[in-house]
């Protein structure tokens, strides 16, 4: 049976403005500010949560420090999706034992996909004592009760039971100051890659409606964010649970009739979901950048089989050439994973044939890791992990080769960028963006920060090119 999207009622979501209110009155005595220190690891999904977190952090009166052991309070917005996220965090909360020690007040919080793992909340309740509060992203939206419990009871919170998801408009969000945004316009996967814990952490796909999605947009474009991207696990299937009868072609016909000076760009898609129809709204759009991530994962036919992505090498090549076809100038990226379990060496090598004949403009390389749980991670898994990384740095040849060849091209050419802020460079001392989103390092004012500018490109890596503000 279809599912139908839950939304959380704007009563409930007004209890939670309730309790960020008596907390802000429980520290109205005090000389100073709380504050808090969050650290988030992960997607951009998650970035986004992290600023959602500190929306309702402020409304509660607290200030922001990077420093854990200046902090009343310590969260860790944490990512599940390699091993290697999940050691990174344990390291840190044991080094948060130290700063504990100093303030036995200190509040210490775990969130985010780690702690919605019955593993890992296990874990932290028996041998992570110092933890007072664990949430996973299903709670996120009633985190100032969970808090006000914590502060109250002084006993430590547990909220990670498993759920479909729901959606909760209107939880307030301290955004970077810039130009810049991040809007998510749908949660959750339905896909279940066998390689993949998002669909256990994050629930299922459920659809924010197109108003609510147009007014954020809208009001981020009033407010001076000229860079604003649309966050979702697989918005191709945006709109699905809503039976609204529209799509996400539709909703970025909308958003592109929003006046402003600005671009807006998505991730990631899912090739079994992207369509033709969708690259010809972008080509046609005025906003929309012409920049797709499109994740392949595997160049082999069984590979991608076995990890249930249900599209072929061929379908994936295809979809492609359409894409270049109506928009000549795209700029496209995608993610890779290397040695999933039972692909062999010729396999792997199909993947880096793939990669040298779409030639990407950058990819996002990983190893396989095993996630306890999925289907993959029950799988035979021959190939040492010596193996594994020799077909890797293979992989990383042939691209950060693509990557210079592409970026060399550009030398001599006038492009469009988007200056985004100050770069470490001494030569060029700011940072800007192309449609594309490729870094390019630029001479030139500081007060040109924020402004769309003319660049003429003189130089180039793997990474970046490097170029000069033309007077506007
Ligand atoms: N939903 C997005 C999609 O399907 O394109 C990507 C989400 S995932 C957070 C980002 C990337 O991490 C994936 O595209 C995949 O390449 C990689 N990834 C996910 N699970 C992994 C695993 N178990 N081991 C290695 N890489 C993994
Ligand atoms: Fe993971 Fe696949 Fe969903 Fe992406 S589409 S989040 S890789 S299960
Ligand atoms: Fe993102 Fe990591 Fe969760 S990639 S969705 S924060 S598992």
């Amino acid at each position: 049976m279809e599912r139908k999207t839950v939304q959380i009622p704007p009563a409930d979501l007004d209890r939670q403005r309730e309790f960020e209110e008596k907390i802000y009155r429980m520290f109205a005595d005090r000389e100073a500010h709380p504050v808090a220190c969050v650290d988030t690891f992960g997607c951009q999904q998650n970035v986004a949560d992290g600023q959602k977190l500190m929306g309702m952090l402020r409304a509660c009166g607290f200030a922001f420090t990077k420093e854990p052991g200046e902090a009343d309070l310590v969260i860790l917005n944490t990512c599940a999706v390699r091993e290697h996220a999940e050691q990174r965090v344990f390291g840190n909360l044991g080094i948060l034992t130290h700063t504990k020690r100093e303030n036995p007040e200190q509040v210490i919080a775990l969130c985010g996909c780690m702690a919605q793992e019955e593993r890992v909340s296990r874990r932290v309740r028996e041998s992570y004592r110092h933890v007072d509060l664990v949430f996973g992203p299903h709670a996120l939206w009633k985190f100032p009760e969970l808090l006000w419990q914590v502060y109250t009871t002084r006993r430590r919170v547990f909220s990670v039971d498993a759920e479909d998801g729901t959606i909760a408009e209107g939880i307030p969000v301290v955004r970077e100051k810039g130009v810049k945004a991040w809007v998510s316009i749908m949660y959750g996967c339905n896909n279940f890659c066998s390689y993949c814990i998002v669909p256990y952490v994050r629930g299922r796909e459920r659809s924010r409606e197109m108003d609510c999605v147009l007014e954020e947009v809208r009001s981020l474009v009033e407010a001076g964010y000229k860079d604003i991207t649309l966050l979702g696990q697989n918005v191709n299937s945006y709109g699905n649970d809503l039976h609204a009868g529209y799509d996400f072609s539709d909703l970025l016909d909308q958003i592109d009739r929003i006046p402003g000076d600005y671009w807006v760009r998505f991730m990631s898609s899912h090739p079994k979901d992207a369509t033709p129809r969708l690259f010809d709204t972008m080509a046609r759009s005025r906003h929309v950048a012409h920049q797709l991530h499109l994740p392949f994962q595997s160049g082999s036919d069984r590979v991608l089989r076995e990890m249930n992505r249900r599209y072929t090498r061929e379908q994936y090549l295809s979809l492609i050439r359409y894409a270049k076809s109506v928009m000549p100038d795209l700029v496209l990226t995608s993610d890779v994973i290397i040695g999933f379990p039972g692909e062999t060496e010729a396999e792997a090598m199909e993947t880096v044939d793939l990669v040298d004949r779409v030639g990407f403009d950058a990819l996002f390389t990983f190893i396989y890791s095993p996630r306890p749980g999925t289907r993959a991670a029950s799988l035979p898994d021959p190939a040492t992990r010596a193996e594994k990384q020799q077909w890797f740095d293979r992989l990383l040849a042939v691209q950060n080769a693509r990557s210079a060849a592409l970026h060399a091209a550009y030398i001599g050419r006038t492009v469009r960028v988007l200056v985004d802020g100050k770069s470490d460079d001494p030569d060029f001392p700011l940072s800007s963006r192309t449609e594309g989103n490729r870094l390019v390092r630029l001479r030139g004012d500081e007060s040109l920060i924020g402004q769309f500018v003319d660049a003429r490109i003189e130089d180039s890596n793997t990474w970046a090119l490097f170029g000069e503000a033309l007077p506007g």
